[in-house]
């Protein structure tokens, strides 16, 4: 599959992604089975793992999505974004951040800062995917997916300027 210039080959299939979310799922029912969390996922590339998993939630539990505004602020940077849907009605929550990929661990380094100003009971990361990156640089995420190397991926959510978020599958880009 080609998308603008890059050509991207199936990396993760929709069975794999779906057995995964189940199993993902399972071990946020046991690890909250006696507390009501606020999933938050952030938009826009958890949208759909973020469904899929809370589908198989079955602990009392409420939604709500943050996204990062698209303008940059006053920095050139691009590390400055402000983060949009975050308020306090998270006071005193237990909250899941729903990520569909960690990189450079800096947006969540962002959204976890954040979220302790609000005074939230506790935050925990579910996130699909971790690169390399994100583990060597011991980024706290509790419940991961898939641990991949640092390559590009899109699909499942994921995209690459904006396109490709509609597969049902992981793809990765195949290095010329
Ligand atoms: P981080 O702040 O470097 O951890 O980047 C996290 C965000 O960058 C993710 O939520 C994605 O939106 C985006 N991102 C990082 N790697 C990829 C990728 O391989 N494909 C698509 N988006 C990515």
């Amino acid at each position: 599959m080609k998308i603008r210039d890059v050509e991207f080959t199936e990396f993760i299939s929709e069975a794999e992604i779906s057995a995964k979310v189940s199993q993902l799922a399972s071990e946020i029912n046991r690890h909250y089975a006696d507390r009501s969390p606020v999933f938050l996922p952030v938009l826009n590339g958890a949208f759909m793992f973020a469904a899929d998993l809370i589908k198989h939630i079955e602990v009392p539990c409420k939604v709500s999505f943050v996204k990062f505004a698209s303008y940059e602020g006053l920095t050139s940077t691009g590390q400055l974004k402000s983060l949009i849907g975050l308020d306090e009605s998270l006071f005193k929550q237990d909250v899941i951040v729903v990520e569909d990929i960690v990189d450079t661990g800096l947006t969540l380094e962002k959204i976890i800062a954040e979220l302790e100003s609000l005074g939230t009971r506790s935050v925990e990361v579910v996130t699909l995917l971790r690169k390399k990156t994100a583990r060597e640089k011991n980024i706290s995420v509790r419940f991961t997916g898939f641990d991949i190397d640092d390559e590009f991926v899109l699909g499942y959510g994921l995209d690459y300027d904006g396109l490709g978020r509609n597969h049902r599958q992981l793809f990765r880009a195949v290095r010329p």
